[in-house]
């Protein structure tokens, strides 16, 4: 039936059965950051523009071209969350949850909002789970957030990913770079547009997508080779902490964040079934985000997964999925009595812990048998007036077909005993 309404363009939406890898995508991502100590942080979804503007960048596309901005009845404006790492800043500072033991570590998941042009994993409401870790700058932090992200690929299934690493390096190996870098532009033969862009953020130009500005940017000075002593270390050691882990990486040294606020280790995660939104995943350090928003000046490392393009990466890969959506048993029950008695015996079996579907209505023994063949059920039995009198059932197994006889009183641990 075509329905009056649609949803808005380009957003992603989750309902049976997709809906249950979705959900089995979160709460696996979930298990290595609970494992290394991270708690959940729930977030609005719109906030103070300026939060944005001032903590992602105004040279970034997601601030300049992707914002869902508008006055709210008190005429402020508000912009729907593009990313997570400002409002986490944001609530940090407010409620000094920096004042305490650091590093404060967080995750949250839920829906994001940026007007792209929407295409095949690329939309313009997304879904992230995402870390973050505050106020320690110590490079096996840095390597324990790729990690726990790393893990819950792994755990979900993933297989053909890999992960791109680079270091952005400190205030001063980015002002050195920089100062390079922006000779090097000066000299290029660039529209207004492209000068003005770079002009904001001259990094921005190794992220052009155009063939011409790539060709131009090819030969183009790398932070990578402007990082000092501290920052090559650092950036040693977390690449050492890896190896110490089993976790494969590649340097590229010309990756480009969309986002402004990076310094330090930061990386990608790519799949190779993806196309052209192959991005899986990224994240990286933000030394001076929070003093940025006003608070102390402490560092931070996270990231935020892709959970839409996870899913499409699994199905690439042809990854079932390894909790299919699980029935113990079907009830039907035929006549008044039988309902009544019916319905009870379904709570309870609830109560205790079996998932247990029943059928409605006076749809008689035929439908009723094919709802139960559909549901999935591993079990049903049929309750009627006899059933009641005898005070037992047959418990039908129905891959097989074959039943057993169980009384009413033993139906849960017959239950319980079968699934073991
Ligand atoms: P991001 O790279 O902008 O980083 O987004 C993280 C991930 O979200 C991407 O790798 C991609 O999988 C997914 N994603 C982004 N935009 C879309 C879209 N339009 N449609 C579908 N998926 C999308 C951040 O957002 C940072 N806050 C991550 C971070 C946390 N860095 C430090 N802490």
């Amino acid at each position: 039936m075509t329905s009056k309404f649609q949803a808005p363009k380009g957003v992603s939406e989750y309902f049976p059965p997709r809906s249950n890898q979705f959900d089995f995508v979160l709460r696996t991502l979930v298990g290595p950051a609970l494992a290394a100590g991270y708690e959940l942080i729930e977030l609005p979804i719109f906030e103070d523009t300026e939060l944005f503007t001032r903590g992602v960048g105004e040279s970034t596309d997601v601030v300049s071209k992707e914002m869902y901005t508008f006055e709210d009845r008190g005429g402020r404006s508000i912009t729907l969350r593009p990313e997570g790492t400002a409002g986490v800043m944001r609530a940090v500072i407010e409620h000094n949850l920096d004042r305490g033991q650091l590093p404060v570590k967080l995750f949250y998941r839920g829906p994001f909002f940026r007007a792209e042009r929407p295409q095949a994993g690329r939309y313009r409401q997304f879904y992230q789970f995402g870390i973050e870790a505050i106020g320690v700058n110590d490079p096996q932090l840095d390597a324990e957030v790729i990690a726990i992200a790393y893990e819950g690929y792994k755990k979900v299934g993933l297989k053909n990913f890999s992960l791109h690493l680079t270091s952005l390096g400190d205030n001063e190996s980015r002002a050195a770079h920089r100062m390079t870098l922006v000779d090097y532009i000066d000299k290029l033969d660039l529209d207004d547009e492209t000068r003005n862009r770079a002009s904001k953020n001259p990094l921005r130009l190794f992220d052009d997508k155009r063939p011409d500005i790539q060709a131009k940017m090819a030969k183009a000075p790398v932070l990578l080779d402007f990082l000092n002593d501290e920052s090559r270390d650092d950036f040693s050691e977390v690449q050492e902490s890896l190896r110490s882990i089993n976790i494969p990486f590649e340097i590229n040294p010309r990756m480009v964040r969309g986002l402004d606020y990076y310094t330090g280790t930061t990386f990608e995660f790519v799949h190779s079934g993806l196309g052209a939104q192959s991005g899986i995943g990224g994240g990286g350090r933000y030394d001076g985000l929070m003093a940025t928003l006003g608070g102390q000046d402490l560092s931070g490392i996270g990231f935020g997964l892709g959970i839409d393009r996870i899913l499409l990466a699994m199905e690439s890969e042809k990854i079932a999925l390894p909790i299919e959506s699980y029935t113990d048993l079907f009830v039907i029950s035929l006549g008044e009595a039988a309902r009544k008695r019916g319905f009870i015996i379904v709570q309870e079996l609830r109560n205790q812990g079996f998932v247990v579907k029943q059928s409605y209505g006076d749809r008689g023994l035929k439908g009723a048998m094919k709802a139960a063949d559909k549901s999935g059920a591993r079990y049903s039995i049929v309750i009627g007036d006899a059933e009641i009198s005898t005070g037992s059932v047959e418990l039908k197994e129905m891959a097989t077909g074959e039943a057993v006889s169980v009384t009413l009183s033993a139906l849960a641990s017959t239950l319980a005993e079968k699934s073991r």
